[in-house]
């Protein structure tokens, strides 16, 4: 670039930044001394969320009245918000008004199907309302800003947060990014019914070593670019307001202090216009990863394009030394304030403070039942058909039911994990779903066995309250009990699998199989010959390779939410056809993880599948290299066939579409909705491709007897990746396109060129 160029490119940059700036705010910065600038970068918690930090904040109230708070989070409901609010009105020099944050990952309190669950439904539309909802109960009750969507891509069911994202796939994780930042945020952040989202962990953070939560992360620009980074870019494509940072190292400098991440990729590259927020006391943190003392880190996160500080204070109590030693200069300072106060701006908190606080609304806006009907719907939706072993399911109403397991009647574990504004006492259990959806059903209830018998992991799960109760009585008697009840049955329904806070925050695991005390009870139920239904609950992709040859029915449900039992026994009776399919492949073992579709190619490829294990391949000596379940799978109560698949063109140019299609046909007879999906391989490329990769998908709802010509067009950007420079750019060649049920459906497979 010459300096004629690079002039104007600077003129340009700056009238841009001109034009963008809101006269008030900048009208008010000029009034602002550098203590009450610092004072709204401080975000604190008076108590009352999830804690989930060694740290709490004091002194709130005070902290509040002396400017030095710029934000709360963990408290709700518009009595107590007009009080916090009117501290920092009435009793500030400048009056600035809070930010009110939470954690309302899925729903607020019309709990909806744990995130991965929900992304099994593949149902954008669905999942875009459940966020609106979300808004419209949260701002209900105060709240202008949610801590979500949470994209973290996640191939290691072993990590517990990988409940909170949409699985695996970066395709996928960014369309329902997308989904869930338009269903908050809407149109406009200044409707009473919106809230600022947050997009979060920027970045890698579903990456950690080993699956343990808040481990380190290493990894190529390449790999990031291509697999983790997609669903946070589409975030900030679809104008998510703002960005929370992970716990983990990005290329050796933890996210809260990585200038690159931060800035130059952001901001820089991805035009992020929001402001930044910390994870709780990840600044602090840095302290720990070895960058220094609080002034040091602290210095360092707000160099590297920092906007707040959730919880540590560090901010609040090292920028002003540090500012007077030449550390940070006030036009960081004053540019993190801009950005917090462009985002309250932008939630007309100027124009009325008070604006989300009118006592009426909780009460007309939360729980409603047309909240929860569509609640209902997402449980049902969640869930995914394993295996219907000799067509058990639908049930008959006519059939006497043993209803058994430990997460049958289970109220706490219905909502799943991070729903702390949620409310356990109003969760509909897979028994109170037996006795409103299907009252002229018979059945005999009976635990049969504790959700673990291991104390230790119990007592590590029950942090949060009492997710695993151990019965008082003997494991055998409870047994006995519901061996008794299935033997008097026509069919059993186990509802078996984790509690809800087996998997979240800090809630790895390194055994993914169901434990073994519901183990037991699973084959003595299935050795009474009786035909059995496994409702299955979970957080994650499981190990149930055990299961799956044993001859049951398995229904994976996730933790479905305040509707669960609705939801699931709509479907376990067939008023809902199933058509979930999995977001995240389920291994055969935990030995193969990472397991994922869009794995890179092996110069010594694993044998076809079937074909005898080959020394000097890329296989194991003990299990196939594919999962036990792959991504993209899931069973509908009708079946489906796939014919004639075409393409608009075998020949394209650089900047062209192409339209892929087939016939559809439900071949069953039920209705049914199937997820048709399309995955693509670039064969020959510069830099190593997939195997294949998910590209595109479509959900379509088919009579008995029905066809349809499903048509899915690849858009020019589909093609392309980010190669070696970094450029994302498509190279010519041959592509190869799959089209079917699940990314290991190779029947349909059609190839185009695409020319230079
Ligand atoms: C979690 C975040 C959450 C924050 C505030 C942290 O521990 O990692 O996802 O938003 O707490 O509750």
């Amino acid at each position: 670039m010459n300096y004629a160029t690079l002039f104007l490119f600077v003129l340009a940059a700056s009238l841009l930044r001109a034009q963008q700036s809101i006269p008030e705010v900048e009208e008010l910065l000029s009034r602002m001394t550098i203590e009450e600038k610092i004072g709204q970068l401080n975000l604190l918690t008076p108590g009352g969320g999830a804690v989930t930090g060694a740290v709490v904040s004091s002194d709130v109230e005070a902290k509040i009245k002396a400017g030095q708070v710029g934000g709360l989070f963990g408290l709700a409901g518009p009595d107590r918000i007009r009080t916090a609010q009117e501290y920092a009105i009435n009793e500030t020099r400048l009056g600035i008004p809070l930010f009110i944050g939470s954690d309302v990952i899925h729903g607020y309190k019309t709990t909806f199907p744990i995130p991965l669950g929900l992304s099994s439904s593949w149902d954008m539309a669905l999942i875009e309302r459940t966020a609106q909802i979300a808004a419209t109960e949260a701002t209900a009750d105060g709240i202008n800003w949610n801590f979500s969507p949470m994209v973290d891509i996640a191939r290691d069911p072993r990590w517990g947060r990988i409940a909170e994202g949409a699985g695996e796939d970066p395709y996928l994780g960014s369309a329902v990014a997308r989904a869930m930042v338009r269903g908050y945020q809407g149109d406009d952040l200044g409707a009473d019914s919106t809230m600022l989202a947050t997009v979060k962990h920027l970045a890698l953070y579903g990456a950690a070593e080993g699956g343990r939560d808040y481990a380190t992360v290493d990894m190529s620009r390449l790999k990031m670019y291509n697999q983790y980074l997609p669903p946070y870019h589409a975030a900030v494509e679809a104008g998510v307001a703002s960005a929370m940072t992970s716990f983990n190292d990005v290329e050796g400098v933890p996210a809260s202090g990585n200038k690159w991440l931060l800035t130059d990729l952001l901001r820089g590259q991805w035009g992020f216009q929001g402001f930044v927020v910390s994870d709780y006391t990840s600044i602090n943190e840095m302290t720990n990863h070895g960058l220094g003392d609080l002034q040091a880190v602290s210095a360092l996160a707000l160099t590297a394009g920092m906007d707040m500080d959730m919880v540590g204070e560090g901010f609040l109590t090292t920028l002003p030394e540090s500012l007077e030693e030449g550390k940070v200069t006030e036009e960081q300072i004053t540019t993190a304030c801009r950005r917090i106060l462009e985002a309250k701006h932008k939630l007309g908190l100027f124009d009325d403070p008070y604006r989300y606080l009118d006592t009426l609304r909780p009460a007309r806006d939360i729980l409603t039942d047309a909240h929860r009907a569509v609640a209902r719907r997402a449980a049902a939706s969640a869930a995914v058909l394993l295996k219907n072993d000799s067509g058990t399911l639908p049930l008959s109403r006519d059939a006497r039911i043993a209803l058994v397991g430990p997460l049958a009647d289970s109220q706490n574990n219905m909502l799943g994990t991070w729903a702390p504004t949620g409310e356990l006492s109003e969760a509909i259990t897979i028994q109170a779903g037996f006795d409103e959806v299907v009252p002229e059903v018979t059945y005999t209830y009976a635990v049969g066995a504790n959700i673990t018998d291991d104390t230790t992991l119990a007592n590590n799960t029950n942090v949060f309250g009492p997710r695993v109760v151990i019965d008082e009585r003997n494991p055998d008697t409870l047994l006995e009990e519901a061996l008794a009840a299935a033997r008097q049955a026509d069919v059993v329904v186990a509802v078996v699998g984790e509690a809800s806070e087996f998997s979240g925050e800090a809630g790895s695991r390194t055994e993914l199989t169901i434990p073994e005390s519901q183990k037991k009870l699973i084959r003595a139920l299935v050795a009474t010959g009786k035909p059995v239904v496994l409702v299955l609950m979970s957080g994650r992709p499981l190990v149930i390779t055990e299961e799956m040859d044993l001859p049951l029915s398995i229904l994976q449900v996730w933790h479905p939410g305040v509707e669960a039992g609705n939801g699931v026994v709509d479907v376990l009776y067939g008023n809902y056809n199933p058509a979930g399919h999995l977001t995240a492949s389920w291994p055969r073992s935990v030995g193969q993880i990472p397991v994922y579709h869009s794995m890179k190619r092996s110069g010594r490829p694993a044998p076809n599948k079937g074909a005898p294990f080959q020394k000097f391949q890329s296989n194991y000596l003990d299990v196939p290299n594919t999962p036990l379940l792959p991504f993209g799978y899931g069973l509908s109560y009708t079946t489906f066939t796939y014919t004639n698949p075409q393409l608009g063109s075998e020949q394209i140019r650089m900047g062209d579409s192409v339209q892929v299609s087939i016939e559809v046909t439900n071949t069953g007879q039920l209705a049914g909705e199937e997820v048709v999906q399309l995955y693509l391989r670039d064969v020959v490329r510069s830099v190593t491709p997939p195997d294949k990769t998910l590209k595109g998908f479509t959900k379509v709802m088919l009579a008995p007897g029905e066809s349809r010509r499903v048509t899915i067009t690849l858009a020019p950007d589909d093609l392309k990746f980010y190669n070696a420079a970094l450029d994302f750019a498509a190279e010519p060649g041959t592509f190869e396109v799959f089209i079917g049920e699940n990314a290991e459906d190779e029947q349909n497979m059609l190839s185009f060129e695409l020319l230079p």
